[in-house]
């Protein structure tokens, strides 16, 4: 039984691509607008044949007619460090003028919406764990502004539209996610310490490597994703693993999963890196009966192929 027709804004990215696969499986029809920004086509080439799937080349901060639908899952925007600093305007826009328009899809047709925000609106967190009800300790015009303080008018657009128009909203805040389909040079930990150990390389660590991260397997966040758009909170809900590892022990499991021989090297801290990140998930536990299931060396193991084609992929074009 067809559940209805639901709009992916972003769905040609990492964390997108993966929820356009969960909505099909779940029995709906996904519509995809993305104007590749960030994202690649080969993200969805698995979906070629699949009649219930389609894929529009679009940018969001353009006003867009979806059709009639049902769910609008909004992801569209730049999210790795290297992208938002690369593309800051073109991710304030889509934070702002994106989400406008991807809001005023959901309230064309009815439709509900749920929307990816970030545990980046916690900043430089001076509460450790961050509970939703956390407001933050955001710099507002420093390098990571563009992105932190458009996911925050994101969040505030999505409030406002509830309240003035009705829209029923949901608010999803995504901790560190890693996983097959990330960039290899998107400048994430994961990705970036899974090229280098794979290379031989030096594994880059900022700062002593003291800072702390937590890392949600692909799979168990978009499992987070589906239990909140099923439900009816629209209070923002963390979705993320909250096993707290430090920097160094990250560089250290990518070391032992890979088999590499690379060593680690040190570098400055950039400016207003968070010292420490680690959800607390007590809401989605008791709300959703969510927690993640995979640990990060499970979880990087089973990342392990897809790094190792990518990082061959691109060995080979560069010959
Ligand atoms: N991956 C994570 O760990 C993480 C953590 C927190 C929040 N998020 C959020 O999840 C969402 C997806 O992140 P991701 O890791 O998949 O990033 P991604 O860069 O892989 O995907 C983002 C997608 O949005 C598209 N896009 C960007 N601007 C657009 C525009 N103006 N119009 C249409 N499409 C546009 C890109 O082309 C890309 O396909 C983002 O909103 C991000 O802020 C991700």
């Amino acid at each position: 039984m067809s559940r209805g027709r639901a709009l992916v804004t972003g769905g040609a990215g990492f964390l997108g691509s993966h929820l356009c696969d969960a909505l099909l499986g779940d029995g709906w029809h996904v519509v995809v607008v993305d104007n590749l920004l960030t994202g690649r086509r080969s993200n969805l080439a698995h979906l070629a044949n699949e009649p219930r799937f389609e894929l529009i080349e679009k940018d969001i901060c353009q006003p867009f007619d979806a059709g009639k639908i049902d769910y609008v899952f909004h992801f569209a925007s730049p999210a790795s460090p290297d992208d938002y600093h690369r593309h800051g305007i073109e991710t304030l826009q889509v934070g702002s003028l994106g989400t406008f328009n991807a809001l005023e899809n959901a309230r064309r047709y009815g439709a509900k919406y749920f929307v990816s925000s970030t545990s980046e609106c916690y900043g430089d967190p001076l509460e450790h764990p961050q509970k939703e009800t956390y407001w933050g300790n955001v710099n507002p015009i420093g390098p990571r502004s563009v992105y932190d303080e458009a996911k925050r008018f994101t969040e505030a657009v999505t409030m406002a539209y509830r309240r003035y128009h009705k829209v029923d909203t949901r608010i999803v805040r995504i901790f560190n996610t890693y996983g097959p389909r990330m960039q290899i040079n998107d400048g994430r930990v994961v990705p970036n310490f899974m090229k280098q150990a794979l290379l031989g390389e030096d594994l880059t660590v900022y700062g002593d490597g003291k800072q702390t991260r937590s890392f949600c397997y692909v799979s168990d966040e978009v499992d987070g994703f589906i239990r909140l758009s099923k439900s009816d909170e629209h209070l923002p809900v963390n979705i993320g693993n909250p096993n707290e590892f430090t920097i160094l022990e990250c560089a250290q499991l990518v070391v032992k999963v890979t088999g590499s021989k690379s060593q680690i090297r040190y570098e400055p801290l950039p400016q207003d890196d968070p010292k420490q990140r680690r959800p607390d998930i007590t809401k989605a536990r008791q709300l959703l009966g969510w927690e993640p299931k995979v640990n990060l060396e499970s979880g990087l193991r089973l990342t392990l192929d897809y790094f190792r084609k990518a990082v061959e992929e691109r060995t080979s074009a560069a010959r």
